[in-house]
């Protein structure tokens, strides 16, 4: 298996991964039977978690992609940038939009502000990773959550330092 130096330990392997989003993918199957939700992938980071859980959701729905940046390197730099350009009219849908981790969570409360006045029927959250101890916007929480982990900055399975590492199937701590 390729594990570049830069990984100080592997945190979740393939199968974990695997194991966690086919039971997040059972929940939303279960949730949004019936309702043509449309999944948003926050791109880059999400977009290994995302092509993952929609194959493993048996119901009906739509795609949409968004881009959404606010690291440099493995630093929050607090400043929220959003493409929406590729998102279809979301007035009246279910939507779900699908992200990597949730660190201070700057990111998500804008893009579901943002979201929420273009009067859809309802936005919720899937997230892969969760770092609580790290949030700032205080009380937020994803409403569907693969795994919860430490202040660690993590890469693979989507997951970048600088853009690298992105291809790793596995979840591995970056050595800082
Ligand atoms: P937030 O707005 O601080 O919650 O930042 C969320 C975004 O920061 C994620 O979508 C990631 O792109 C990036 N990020 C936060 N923590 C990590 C990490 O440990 N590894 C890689 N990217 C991270």
């Amino acid at each position: 298996m390729y594990i570049p130096t830069e990984i100080e330990k592997i945190l979740f392997s393939a199968e974990q991964i695997g194991e966690r989003v086919n039971a997040l993918g059972r929940e939303l199957t279960r949730d949004y039977e019936g309702k043509n939700p449309l999944f948003l992938c926050i791109l880059k980071g999400a977009c290994v978690f995302f092509a993952d859980i929609v194959r493993s959701i048996d119901c009906p729905l739509e795609f949409g992609f968004l881009r959404a940046s606010s690291y440099e390197g493995t630093n929050s730099s607090g400043k929220v940038t959003l493409d929406l350009s590729a998102v279809p009219d979301i007035e009246g849908r279910d939507v779900v939009i699908v992200e990597d981790i949730v660190d201070t969570a700057r990111t998500l409360s804008a893009l579901k502000k943002h979201l929420l006045e273009l009067n859809p029927r309802s936005v919720k959250v899937a997230c892969l990773l969760d770092k609580p101890s790290r949030r700032v916007v205080e009380g937020f929480s994803a409403d569907y959550t693969g795994f919860v982990i430490e202040d660690l900055f993590v890469v693979g399975y989507g997951l970048d330092c600088d853009q690298k590492f992105r291809n790793l199937p596995y979840i591995g701590i970056y050595k800082s």
